[in-house]
């Protein structure tokens, strides 16, 4: 089952100017933790936001593009839709942004695993809003948690 794993502000907000303006490492560390060995579906532009714009180590990286290029250490998809099928071969497989490949592979995913972080700072890119979809429940949550004056929680949503 492919799941999808994302960092929301409180409006739903994932980022702006191709980053995400407020991070905790609180959220590094469950992500590594959930997404394990497991595959991940990463946009290009996404990718090119992470350290050295390089794959994330220790996973089956599947990296969407219209473009045909090669990308080292990662395998390349021209649709999200075939990304998915590449990403069958795994046993976990998580899509992990950003906003487009999201709104593509979401109605694919049954499962998705939030961080909300207790702000709003100004996004220009948006997760679904979850709370406001007939579709999904929260299956679980942890208590508040906070770092750096931020309050943060994760939740698990299931598709219903
Ligand atoms: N809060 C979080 O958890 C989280 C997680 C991830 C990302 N983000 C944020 O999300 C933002 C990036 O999202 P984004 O939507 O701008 O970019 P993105 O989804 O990461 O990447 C977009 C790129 O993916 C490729 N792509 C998308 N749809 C495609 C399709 N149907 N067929 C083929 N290729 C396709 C294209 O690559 P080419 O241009 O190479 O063709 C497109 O430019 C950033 O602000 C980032 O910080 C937040």
């Amino acid at each position: 089952m492919l799941e999808a794993i994302v960092a929301v502000y409180s409006d739903w907000g994932i980022g702006k100017d191709g980053t995400q303006p407020i991070v905790v490492s609180a959220d590094r560390r469950h992500f590594r933790e959930v997404t394990g060995d497991g595959a991940v579906i990463v946009g290009r532009r996404t990718l090119a936001d992470f350290p050295g714009g390089r794959p994330l180590k220790g996973r089956r990286n599947i990296v969407v593009t219209r473009q045909n290029i090669e990308i080292p250490g990662a395998e390349v998809a021209h649709t999200p839709e075939s990304a998915a099928q590449l990403a069958q071969q795994s046993e976990k497989a998580f899509v992990i942004g950003g906003a487009s490949v999201y709104r593509s592979l979401l109605p694919m995913c049954g499962r998705v695993h939030v961080t909300m972080l207790d702000c709003v700072p100004e996004s220009d890119v948006f997760f679904e809003n979850l709370d406001q979809s007939a579709d999904w429940r929260i299956a679980d949550s942890s208590p508040w948690h906070e770092e750096n004056g931020v309050r943060y929680r994760f939740l698990t949503y299931e598709r219903i």
